[in-house]
């Protein structure tokens, strides 16, 4: 008996994008609520880079996710919206770095500012790798580059990596948290690697 699979329904596909891009954009609605409520404690603009930079973090481990749940799950769903949440942790990172410059270090230096203490310049190498892979994340590029498109976006997993390098490099006493998060790039790479070969975590190295 061939049964239907609502997974495939059209509705549900569309509700469930819907329902992703709602969850990526939560943590900039109550952030500006709260900018707004007054309740970002003491220092609210530091308050704003910090959560920017979480959102940031927290979108691009959720974009690693998808593969491996796809997998698991054997549901094509994931992968659309693989695409959206990266852009989403382009988009926080970005946001990330203005409020850094709008809120700690100001507009006028922005050598000094990016060059300053090593974990910044960490956080602006990650930041650097997810550049072209915003860039060429439409459907176009995606023709236009054919091989060379999955080889370049690669680089995701050196973003992650040196992202989370700035992440424990900037803090200053309970590591706990990192840690955890570490643990989490850790499988998802060694997941990648165990899956699709180790050489494949290297970016733009031909197979
Ligand atoms: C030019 C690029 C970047 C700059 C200048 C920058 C700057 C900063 C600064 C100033 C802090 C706060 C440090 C403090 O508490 O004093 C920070 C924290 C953080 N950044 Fe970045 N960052 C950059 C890129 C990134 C990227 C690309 C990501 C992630 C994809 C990221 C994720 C984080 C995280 C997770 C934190 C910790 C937030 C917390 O303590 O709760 N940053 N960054």
């Amino acid at each position: 008996m061939s049964g239907f699979d609502w997974r495939r329904s059209p509705g549900f596909l569309l509700t469930f994008r819907l329902s992703a891009a709602v969850i990526a954009a939560l943590p900039l609605m109550l952030l500006v609520r709260n900018f707004f409520a007054a309740g970002l404690g003491p220092d609210p603009g530091q308050a704003v880079t910090e959560s920017l930079g979480i959102a940031a973090f927290q979108l691009l481990l959720a974009t690693l996710c998808m593969t491996p749940l796809r997998r698991w799950t054997k549901w094509g769903g994931w992968l659309r919206i693989r695409r959206m949440l990266g852009l989403y942790a382009f988009f926080y990172a970005a946001l990330h770095i203005l409020a850094f410059l709008q809120f700690i270090v100001g507009w006028f230096d922005l050598w000094a500012a990016f060059t300053k203490r090593p974990y910044i310049i960490a956080g602006a190498v990650a930041f650097m790798c997810l550049v072209p892979l915003a860039v060429t994340s439409t459907k176009t590029m995606v023709r236009r580059l054919g091989g060379g498109w999955k080889r370049l976006h690669r680089l995701i997993y050196l973003s992650v990596v040196v992202a989370w390098i700035h992440f424990i490099w900037q803090a200053r006493s309970d590591v706990g948290e990192m840690v955890l998060y570490g643990l989490v790039v850790l499988v998802l790479l060694a997941l990648r690697g165990y899956w699709s070969g180790w050489s494949t975590l290297i970016p733009l190295k031909k197979e």
